[in-house]
């Protein structure tokens, strides 16, 4: 009599695509901060600064580490915006949205990035230069409308002065 064989699945954990470079950076993060109290955010702003992003497969290490789920960490990561999940272009730009710079041109400087970008918010222009995303209120609303390029901030921004701010940037890469 022929018995038959019962195959049983095997879950295959998919490979991390973290690099040797990326792994060590989010664990020394993690290192330095998980004994806190309330560790998890300080850890995912702490990859962030240090990667640019807090990429997938960094969320199962900062789980295990934290005793957390990776669902727990990873509904973190996607409630809120600031934490950025792809992989950024090597300038991001904020844009402020909130309410004095929305009175003062912001509205039609948000549609000139997107279409000198070709991009939305959260989107990185096809060359990978440029991220752009979206910030409320970046604490210089006399200044408005304000822009954060790389970190440094800018006021008084119109669709001109946010074209000569992107060459300022493009030259300083290159030199
Ligand atoms: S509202 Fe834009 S900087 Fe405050």
């Amino acid at each position: 009599m022929k018995t038959e064989r019962r195959v049983i699945p095997i879950k295959v954990e998919a490979r991390s695509t973290l690099t040797p470079q990326d792994d060590a950076a989010v664990r020394t993060v993690i290192n330095k901060m998980q004994d806190m109290p309330g560790a998890l955010l300080p850890i995912l702003h702490g990859v962030q600064d240090a990667l640019g992003y807090v990429p997938k497969d960094a969320i199962p290490v900062i789980a295990q580490a934290l005793n957390l789920s990776r669902a727990e960490v990873h509904g973190v990561v996607s409630f809120y915006h600031w934490y950025r999940q792809e992989k950024p272009g090597e300038h991001v730009i904020h844009l402020c949205r909130a309410e004095a710079c929305q009175s003062r041109g912001a509205v039609a400087l948000e549609a000139h990035a997107k279409a000198k970008l070709g991009v939305d918010f959260h989107g990185t222009s096809s060359d990978g230069r440029y991220t752009l995303e979206p910030a409320y209120c970046l604490g210089n609303c006399a200044l408005s409308p304000a822009v954060m390029i790389d970190g440094e901030l800018y006021g008084r921004v119109s669709p001109q002065r946010f074209d000569t701010l992107l060459e300022k940037t493009a030259e300083e890469a290159a030199s």
